[in-house]
C-alpha cells in the first residue's frame, strides 16, 4: 500500500517529510519522492528503492520549503522504477496518490490529444496532468474538476507553486488523515506518519476534500461543499498503529479480506456481459479459446490457490488441469505440448522453486502467465503476461489476503476462458454479481472472529489437528492446515475426507480435533458419513457449514457458520475460519504469529 505525507508551515518541510515516509516503511514500498512548493514550480526528487536512496539524492541540495508532499509507492500500474515513483509532476502541479484510476488509460488519450506528454507508465501522471489541464488559478477547483472525470479509488495530495502554502487533499476509497499543528499542519495516508508532530486529527471520509495552509484546515466535499470533521485525540502508540490498531499483522491482513478481495477484481468485471477484462493478459481470444490445458505451477499456500483454481477451471472452462509443486516440476521431465499455458502463482513474485519451474516450463514452449502480488517482482518480469493480484503488501509470513486475492483472479481468468467456450452471458453475469457480493459476506464471517477465539481455547494446547474436505474444500482443508502448523507449530495434516478410511482414521481419539469443512455443495451427504465416522470414534469434531445447516451441527462439538455463496466462490469465505483459528491458537500458545520461526516470506534459496 503506498504512503502519503504534507506538511505546510515547517521551516523543515523536507525532514518532516523523510521522517513521515521512514514511519511509513512498514507497508511495503519500492519507491520514494518528495516535492517541495517553491515559487517556480516544485522541485521534485524521487528514486526507485529504499528511502535511504532518496535520502542520498538530497544530500547537499537545496531543501528550503515550508510546504511539501511525499510518497512512497508500491507500484499497481508500471514497474517500480524512478519515473514511475511519485510525486508526478504536471506543469507547476504536483501530485502524489494511493489508488488505482481505472479510467486513466481514455483520459491518457484526451490528454494526448491536447499535446500532453507523458513520461512515466502510471496513472497517477495522468491525474497530475488532469488537474494542471483544469487549473485557472484555483487549486482546489482544478483538483474538484479533475475528480470529476475520474473512475476509481483514490487518496491525493495536491500542491502547486502558485498557491505555494497550500495542500489540497481528497479521498474516495484510500484513507487521508489530517493531522491538526499550531501554525503547522499535516496531511497523510496513515497516522504514523504525523504522530510526532501531533495527536489531534481529522479522519477523511470517501467524497471528501481537505484544503491545507499553515493558518488553518477547511473541509469540504468534491462538490465543494463546505462540511464539518471532528477533530479526533490519537492515543495509540506507534507499533499499535502500523498495525491499524490490530494485534498483528497477520490479523490485520485477515480483516483486510473484505477490501483486497475488490482491490483485486476492481475495474475488471463486466458484469452487464458476464465477461471479465484482464489488461494483463496479452493472449487474443483466438489463444484463449486454444489452450488446450492447463499447468499450475505454485508452493505453499500458492500451491493450494491452485489447487481451488483446478476445481474452476475443470468445471467451468473444461480444460484439463494439473497443478504441480513447483519444487517437483522443475526437476522432472515435464512434457509440454502445444497448447498448454502455465499459470505461474506467487505472492512475492521471487520464491525461487517457483521461477526456475516457471524457466522450466518456458524451455519447453508453454505459455507463461504470472499472478502475483508484487509489480516488477522477478516473476512478474519473465512471466510473459500475468495479472497482480493487487491485495497490497502482505508483511505478515503467514499468507492470508494474498490466498484470497489468488483464488479471485483464478475465478475471473475461469471466467474469461469460459465465456470464449462453454459459459453463457447469463452464467458469467450471475458469477460475477454474486463475486460483488463477497466483500461483504466475507465481513460477516469475520465477525464471528472472537467465536472463533472461544474455539480456539479449547483445542490450543492439542499436538495434532485434522482437517477434511471434499471437492473444492480439499485444498481449503490443505491451507487451513498449513496456517496452523506454520504459526502454532502444532502438527496438523489437510486430507480429502473421504480419503480418511484409508489411514488417517487410525488417528482419531479424543485429543485429535477434526475440522471439517462441509458447506452445502454435492459431495454434503458423503461428508456427513465422514463426520459420523470421526464421531464414532469419539473424535472432536470443528465444522465449518453453511449457515441454516442442521444435520452436521447436530453431529459437531463446535460449528463455525458462513453464508451462502455460489460454490464457485465458496473457497473465498470458507477459508476465513481457518484463518482466524490458526491465528487466535497461535496466539493463545503465545508464538510470534508475524515471523513463526523457521519462515521466511519469501523463499528465495533453495
Ligand atoms: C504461506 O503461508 C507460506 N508463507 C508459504 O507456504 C508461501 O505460500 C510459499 O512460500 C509461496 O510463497 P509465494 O506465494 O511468495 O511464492
Amino acid at each position: 500500500m503506498c504512503g502519503i505525507v504534507g506538511v505546510t508551515g515547517s521551516s523543515q518541510a523536507a525532514s518532516v517529510l523523510l521522517e513521515g515516509l521512514k514511519r511509513l516503511e512498514y507497508r511495503g514500498y519500492d519507491s520514494a519522492g518528495l516535492a517541495i512548493a517553491r515559487p517556480g514550480g516544485p522541485v521534485v526528487y524521487k528514486e526507485e528503492g529504499k528511502i535511504r536512496n532518496l535520502e542520498a539524492r538530497l544530500d547537499g541540495e537545496d531543501l528550503s520549503g515550508t510546504c511539501g508532499i511525499a510518497h512512497t509507492r508500491w507500484a499497481t500500474h508500471g514497474a517500480p522504477n524512478q519515473i514511475n515513483a511519485h510525486p508526478h509532476l504536471a506543469g507547476k502541479v504536483a501530485v502524489v496518490h494511493n489508488g488505482i484510476i481505472e479510467n486513466h488509460n481514455a483520459l491518457k488519450v484526451q490528454l494526448g490529444k491536447k499535446g500532453r506528454i507523458f513520461r512515466s507508465e502510471t496513472d497517477t501522471e495522468v491525474l497530475a496532468h488532469l488537474i494542471d489541464d483544469f487549473y485557472k488559478g484555483d487549486l482546489v477547483e482544478a483538483v474538484q474538476l479533475a475528480l470529476g472525470v475520474v473512475e476509481g479509488a483514490f487518496g491525493i495530495a495536491v500542491i502547486h507553486s502558485d498557491e505555494p502554502d497550500l495542500i489540497v487533499g481528497a479521498r474516495k476509497g484510500s484513507p487521508l488523515v489530517v493531522g491538526v499543528g499550531d501554525g503547522v499542519n499535516y496531511l497523510a495516508s496513515d497516522v504514523s506518519a504525523i504522530l510526532e508532530h501531533t495527536r489531534q486529527v481529522i479522519y477523511l471520509d470517501d467524497g471528501e476534500m481537505v484544503t491545507l495552509r499553515p493558518s488553518g484546515i477547511a473541509t469540504m466535499n468534491i462538490n465543494n461543499e463546505a462540511i464539518t470533521k471532528e477533530i479526533q485525540e490519537i492515543t495509540w502508540d506507534l507499533s499499535q498503529i502500523q498495525k491499524g490498531g490490530f494485534a498483528h499483522f497477520m490479523l490485520k491482513e485477515i480483516f483486510e479480506q473484505p477490501r483486497t478481495i475488490r482491490d483485486s477484481f476492481r475495474g475488471r468485471i463486466l458484469p452487464e456481459s458476464g465477461d471479465v477484462k484482464l489488461g494483463g493478459i496479452q493472449l487474443t481470444d483466438w489463444e484463449l479459446r486454444n489452450i488446450r490445458r492447463i499447468i499450475i505451477l505454485a508452493c505453499g499456500t500458492s500451491f493450494h490457490a491452485g489447487l481451488v483454481g483446478e476445481y474452476m477451471l475443470e468445471e467451468y472452462a473444461h480444460i484439463p488441469v494439473e497443478v504441480e509443486y513447483a519444487s517437483e516440476f522443475r526437476y522432472r521431465s515435464p512434457i509440454i505440448e502445444a497448447g498448454t499455458l502455465c499459470l505461474v502463482i506467487s505472492q512475492s513474485g521471487e520464491t525461487i522453486d517457483t521461477l526456475e519451474a516457471m524457466r522450466e516450463a518456458k524451455r519447453k514452449g508453454a505459455k507463461v502467465l504470472g499472478i502475483t502480488n508484487v509489480v516488477g517482482s522477478t516473476i512478474a518480469r519473465e512471466s510473459e503476461c500475468g495479472v497482480y493480484i493487487h491485495a497490497g503488501p502482505e508483511i505478515g509470513v503467514a499468507s492470508t489476503k494474498a490466498f484470497t486475492s489468488q483464488v479471485t483472479i483464478l475465478g475471473l481468468i475461469t471466467i474469461l476462458l469460459g465465456r470464449r467456450g462453454h459459459i453463457n452471458a447469463d452464467r458469467g453475469t450471475k458469477m460475477l454479481r454474486e463475486l460483488d457480493k463477497i466483500p461483504d459476506l466475507v465481513q460477516q464471517v469475520l465477525d464471528h472472529s472472537d467465536r472463533i477465539m472461544e474455539i480456539a481455547k479449547v483445542y490450543a494446547h492439542h499436538r495434532n489437528c485434522l482437517y477434511l474436505g471434499r471437492g473444492v474444500n480439499f485444498p481449503i482443508a490443505l491451507e487451513g492446515a498449513l496456517k496452523l502448523k506454520e504459526i502454532s507449530y502444532i502438527h496438523a495434516e489437510g486430507y480429502p475426507a473421504a480419503e480418511m478410511k484409508h489411514g488417517p482414521i487410525a488417528l482419531i481419539d479424543p485429543q485429535m480435533p477434526v475440522v471439517v469443512i462441509a458447506t452445502k455443495d454435492g459431495s454434503y451427504d458423503k461428508i456427513v458419513g465422514n463426520v459420523q465416522e470421526v464421531r464414532a470414534r469419539s473424535g472432536k469434531i470443528i465444522s465449518v457449514v453453511t449457515e441454516g445447516d442442521e444435520e452436521i451441527a447436530k453431529l459437531s462439538d463446535h460449528v463455525i457458520t458462513i453464508p451462502d455463496t455460489m460454490n464457485f466462490w465458496m473457497p473465498l469465505l470458507s477459508v476465513v475460519p481457518l484463518q482466524l483459528l490458526a491465528y487466535h491458537i497461535a496466539v493463545l500458545r503465545g508464538e510470534d504469529v508475524d515471523q513463526p520461526r523457521n519462515l521466511a516470506k519469501a523463499v528465495t534459496v533453495e
